[in-house]
């Protein structure tokens, strides 16, 4: 069951149209991410959805429940949706005891085991509940605005950019906790990122924005996968991205023969492949390998437990171009030295992208 439909959303700030005709379904108990550069519109999205934007037109629904459309709206204290602001926004005159209890209905022993409780659940240490928010790091500060948006026991829970202001290892640490909680209590989230690799990893259903558009939604690995065009397929990682012929199946491009996962006959396209779907294998002096797959590592970068490399493919010896420059990830220790003699293989399908 869907828990949230957006239809035919937009909004506009004067000239500036921030969201462009969005439809999106929520599944109930899923991770949504919404993910996107920076003024792609995310923020306002979820303002929308939290009641704190209204659309300029469009439908809004929770549950079954209609929030806004043509002839009403429910305010946002009225729809039972947790939000964290993108900055946290703790009340900085509240100890966290405070802000978590902020809007309890309960008072007393019962207010303070419930705080405790929360507090718990989001792995704050019971003697911190003393503290002044500004006594706290980023990632304490943010599962301290968690733990407030939790208390209410939101339908639907919110999360604007939650740990872009903490640290690499911090991170990483702080997504598989929130998401684990998440699961545990068995709220529905939609969490918005720029970054490309929190998106992939936190989402069970991914979708993408660029302004103000939704261009593509779905399964975060399908999208990584059979991306729509290639500034989704760049936006969601790197990508190899070469000229073809399609037919019957198969790309002929410069890598020779590569099957492919969706049909065009006989049409000219562009085709994607990720770097880790290419393989290298050196080459032993003597026969050459197949034709077209014989390249020189030109550059190697390497960066602990893999190593992105740069090979160029032999040129045909009809053509007078230099051959194509390709992008390969290897495993850091294995992978080959600037100047070795290669073969290029492909693992999988190539993705026919569609026309920009
Ligand atoms: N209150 C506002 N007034 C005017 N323009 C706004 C307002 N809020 C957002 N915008 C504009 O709408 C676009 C989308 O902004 P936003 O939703 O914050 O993007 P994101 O969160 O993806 O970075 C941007 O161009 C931004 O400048
Ligand atoms: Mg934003």
């Amino acid at each position: 069951m869907n828990a949230l439909e957006l239809n035919s959303i937009y909004k506009s700030y004067g000239s500036q149209q921030a969201l462009n005709n969005i439809s999106l379904s929520v599944p109930s108990g899923s991770r949504t991410v919404i993910v996107g550069p920076s003024g792609s519109g995310k923020t306002t999205l979820l303002r929308m959805i939290a009641g704190f934007e209204f659309p300029d037109a469009g439908k809004l629904s929770l549950n079954g429940q209609t929030l806004v459309d043509d002839t009403h709206e429910v305010p946002a204290h009225q729809r039972l949706i947790g939000y964290v602001p993108q900055d946290g926004a703790l009340f900085p005159h509240m100890t966290v005891a405070a802000n978590i209890g902020f809007g309890l209905a309960y008072s007393g022993v019962k207010k303070q085991e419930r705080i405790a409780e929360l507090m718990d659940s989001v792995a704050l240490e019971s003697h911190m509940a003393s503290r002044w928010p500004h006594e706290l790091s980023g990632g304490q500060q943010q599962r301290v605005a968690l733990a407030r948006a939790l208390a209410q026991q939101p339908r639907l829970m919110l999360l604007d950019e939650p740990f872009s202001a903490l640290d690499t290892g911090l991170r990483a640490a702080m997504r598989k906790l929130v998401a684990r909680l998440l699961a545990d209590a068995g709220v529905t989230t939609i969490l918005v990122t720029h970054d490309q690799s929190e998106a992939l990893s936190f989402a069970d259903q991914l979708a993408v924005m660029r302004q103000g558009r939704l261009v593509q939604s779905g399964h975060p690995l399908d999208l990584y996968r059979y991306p729509e065009d290639e500034q989704t397929a760049l936006f969601l990682g790197d990508a190899v991205v070469m000229p073809a012929r399609i037919e019957a199946g198969w790309a002929h491009c410069d890598l020779g023969r590569i099957p492919v996962n969706n049909h065009r006959n006989n049409a000219s396209a562009q085709i994607m492949l990720r770097p880790e779907q290419l393989q290298l294998v050196s080459t032993v002096p003597g026969p050459a390998g197949p034709p077209g797959c014989r390249a020189v590592v030109t550059e190697r970068d390497f960066s602990g437990n893999t190593c992105t490399l740069t090979v160029e493919l032999q040129s045909l010896a009809s053509s007078e171009q230099p051959g194509r420059s390709l992008m390969v990830r290897s495993s850091g220790m294995y992978a080959p030295p600037a100047g070795s003699e290669v073969n290029v293989s492909t693992i999988g399908h190539a993705h026919v992208l569609s026309d920009a």
